[in-house]
């Protein structure tokens, strides 16, 4: 076994990119959008509807790689290293999951399904800072952006300068070969 069952890989840089996006238009415009500002409800759908659909084939993802057969683990000689590349990748799911989970605690706590998908018309409350799950999605956003700068960094060292062909195995093709 070479490769990541294709449906893991397709899920991996699929939702790779939904969080990039989740991560980045969160951070550097909604969070940045005051509450009272008429385009903050069309945001808050745009990024809790993608912030769902993360929650969703990220357990679809857990299901794939919890029931498929995988390749062994890209070792880098030093035993240390390669039980913190195994554990960084089974925190990627904690953090996710936990990211969406206290979106979806925020958005419950401040009525946002009624307000965001109903249709009800209120008003959003003044500020989403006073709720707990609220602190909690920002601080998960950093430590998902220092986990995924050192993803990618261990990714880098592995390609160019161990050269063990690591990006084959999260690509398609044979498994075998
Ligand atoms: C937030 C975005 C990302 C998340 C959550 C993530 C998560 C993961 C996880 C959990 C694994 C282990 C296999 C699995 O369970 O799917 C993995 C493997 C991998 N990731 Fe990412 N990843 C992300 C972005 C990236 C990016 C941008 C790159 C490219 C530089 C990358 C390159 C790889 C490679 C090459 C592997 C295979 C490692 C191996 O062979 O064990 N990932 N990723
Ligand atoms: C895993 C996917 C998600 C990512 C990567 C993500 C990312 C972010 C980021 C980076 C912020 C700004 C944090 C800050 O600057 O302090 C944010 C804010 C927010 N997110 Fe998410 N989020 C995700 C899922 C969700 C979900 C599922 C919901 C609700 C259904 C949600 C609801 C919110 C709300 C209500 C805010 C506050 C906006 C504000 O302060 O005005 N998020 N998210």
């Amino acid at each position: 076994m070479t490769r990541y069952h294709p449906l893991l890989v397709a899920l991996h840089w699929l939702i790779a990119l939904m969080i990039v996006m989740a991560l980045i238009f969160g951070g550097a415009f909604l969070a940045e959008m005051p509450n009272d500002d008429p385009a903050k409800i069309d945001g808050l759908r745009a990024h809790m509807s993608l912030g769902m659909a993360v929650l969703v084939l990220m357990l679809i993802r857990l299901a794939t790689r919890l029931f498929t057969a995988k390749p062994p683990p890209a070792g880098t000689g030093n035993a240390l290293l390669d039980k913190a590349g195994a554990a960084t990748h089974w925190l990627f799911y904690i953090l996710v999951i936990a990211m969406a989970g206290s979106g979806l605690a925020t958005a419950r706590m401040a009525g946002l399904p009624d307000i965001v998908f109903g249709g009800s018309g209120a008003p959003l409350p003044e500020d989403f800072g006073i709720y707990p799950p609220r602190i909690a999605h920002g601080i998960l956003a950093t430590l998902i952006g220092l986990l995924l700068l050192l993803h990618v960094a261990a990714a880098l060292y592995h390609q160019f300068l161990r050269k063990d062909g690591l990006f084959r195995r999260m690509w398609f093709g044979d498994r075998q070969a």
